[in-house]
């Protein structure tokens, strides 16, 4: 049993503390977000993720775990603390630092013994070294202390798995003792642990994003030339996937990529670049294609609506950025409400749990409580969101439903042929193949 502070209870923060206490280990959860604390202590998820809830209320009930808006009280005995505060992005793109300065600088005014501080949160390189900086200057007497930087490579939607079962966890610190002293921590896990220095650990971190983003970013431009060539991207993948070299994941076309952290990472990693004098070409690709297939949306269906979507009632089936989060940040749904909104359309929509979410971020979305309420009287219907419980819709129904029976799959969940054979005019993603008539009129 070792002692940890984590600081920030955001996905971050609240799944690697709870994971830890999960483990063994006594944590003692710090933020200075009044509310978030009183609803943790009452037991209450300030997000959603599956397991999180019934993890948390476990380990309280051991005695495992407990939340403090006091720094003091999170710091007491603790051996490790974690920052796990976020990172949002700055006007240029640029990684806005205000959260972990001023973690790191209450954490140098708060320590009494030796510590060592694990950054977790994503942070342009070289912040592990100012971060050392700032703990110095700001120690009311000289305590030992080192610094690592142990990036996090959680998903939303399966975070405590991706926790227990990583594929491997990254060290890196000036510290050799330190980084052991955190190996140790992890070591349960049973994953290969890298350990490197401060600044590599915190590139694999970006680079892993960017690679990823690039991946969506490649498949998705794939699917832009698939439909104009009259080829089906859905098989294209999964012909490419089976190459050892190339591997099947992360490769579904789609609404683009969204998320808290792969638009905010390939910015970042851009503005790091352009900053030292770099032209990161591919960088600003990745985000270019991703801006466009959103816009394809919205473009698909001002185009079966006919040339404008004004006036029309379109239904948007998926508001989260992803299944299984309530998470709307960066969402490519929102974006196409937005779009749609500004264009003069009615938008129903229907998510499972990211309603709320939505709502707070976009003006005027009619929410509707499940997807059939949504196709009531639609004019097209948008699955933008590949949740479960969309993949097997009782389709003749919404067809009946809807005023006109126009589908358009932003995530290829559906058979086109089944669909048209059902009355639909379907468009998916890249799938120019099966369109109708594709190959020779030029959509998909
Ligand atoms: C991501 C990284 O996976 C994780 O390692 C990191 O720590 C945080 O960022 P997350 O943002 O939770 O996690 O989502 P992820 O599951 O990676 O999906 C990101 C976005 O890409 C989603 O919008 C998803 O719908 C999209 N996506 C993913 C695709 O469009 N196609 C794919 O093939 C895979």
């Amino acid at each position: 049993m070792r002692k940890l502070c984590v600081v920030g209870s955001g996905y971050v923060g609240l799944v690697t503390g709870t994971c830890f206490a999960d483990l063994g280990n006594s944590v003692n959860l710090v933020d200075i977000d009044e509310d978030k604390i009183a609803m943790l202590q009452a037991g209450k998820m300030p997000i959603y993720e599956p397991g999180l809830a019934e993890m948390v209320q476990r380990n309280v009930a051991a005695q495992r775990m407990c939340f403090t808006t006091s720094y003091a009280e999170g710091l007491q005995g603790a051996e490790f603390v974690f920052i796990c505060v976020g990172t949002p992005s700055g006007v240029d793109g640029e990684a806005d630092l205000q959260y972990v300065r001023a973690a790191a600088k209450t954490i140098a005014q708060t320590m009494d013994h030796s510590l060592v501080v694990i950054n977790k949160s994503t942070v342009p390189v070289g912040t592990g070294d100012w971060t050392r900086e700032i703990i110095e200057s700001n120690q009311p007497q000289p305590i030992d202390f080192a610094v690592v930087s142990c990036p996090e490579f959680l998903r939303e939607g399966s975070a405590l798995a991706d926790f227990m079962q990583p594929d491997r966890t990254v060290l890196g610190s000036t510290n050799a003792e330190a980084a052991q002293k955190v190996a140790e921590l992890y070591a349960p896990l049973d994953a290969p642990i890298v350990i490197t220095d401060l600044r590599t650990a915190e590139m694999i971190k970006y680079a892993s994003n960017a690679f990823l983003a690039t991946r969506i970013s490649f498949i998705n431009e794939i699917s832009i030339i698939c439909e104009r060539l009259g080829a089906d991207v859905t098989e294209v993948a999964r012909g490419m996937g089976f190459d050892k070299r190339i591997g099947p994941h992360f490769l579904q076309a789609g609404v683009g990529f969204g998320g808290s952290c792969f638009p905010k990472d390939v910015k970042a990693l851009a503005n790091m670049a352009q900053t030292h004098g770099m032209h990161p070409q591919l960088l600003n690709a990745v985000m270019e294609i991703n801006a466009f297939q959103r816009r394809q949306i919205a473009l698909k269906a001002r185009e079966m609506l006919g040339g404008s979507v004004n006036g029309k009632t379109v239904a948007i089936l998926g508001l989260a950025f992803k299944q299984n989060t309530d998470d709307t940040r960066e969402s490519p749904s929102l974006t196409v409400a937005r779009s749609l909104l500004n264009q003069g359309a009615v938008v129903k929509a229907y998510d499972p749990v990211a309603m709320e979410n939505a709502s707070r971020d976009v003006g005027g979305l009619q929410l509707c409580d499940n997807s059939y309420s949504a196709a009531q009287d639609a004019d097209a219907l948008l699955i933008l969101t590949p949740w479960n419980e969309f993949k097997h819709l009782d389709m003749r129904r919404i067809r009946r439903l809807m005023k006109q029976p126009i589908l358009i799959d932003g995530r290829n969940m559906y058979n086109p042929d089944e669909l048209r054979a059902l009355g639909f005019a379907y468009r998916g993603v890249g799938r120019g193949f099966n369109g109708e008539g594709a190959a020779a009129n030029g959509s998909g």
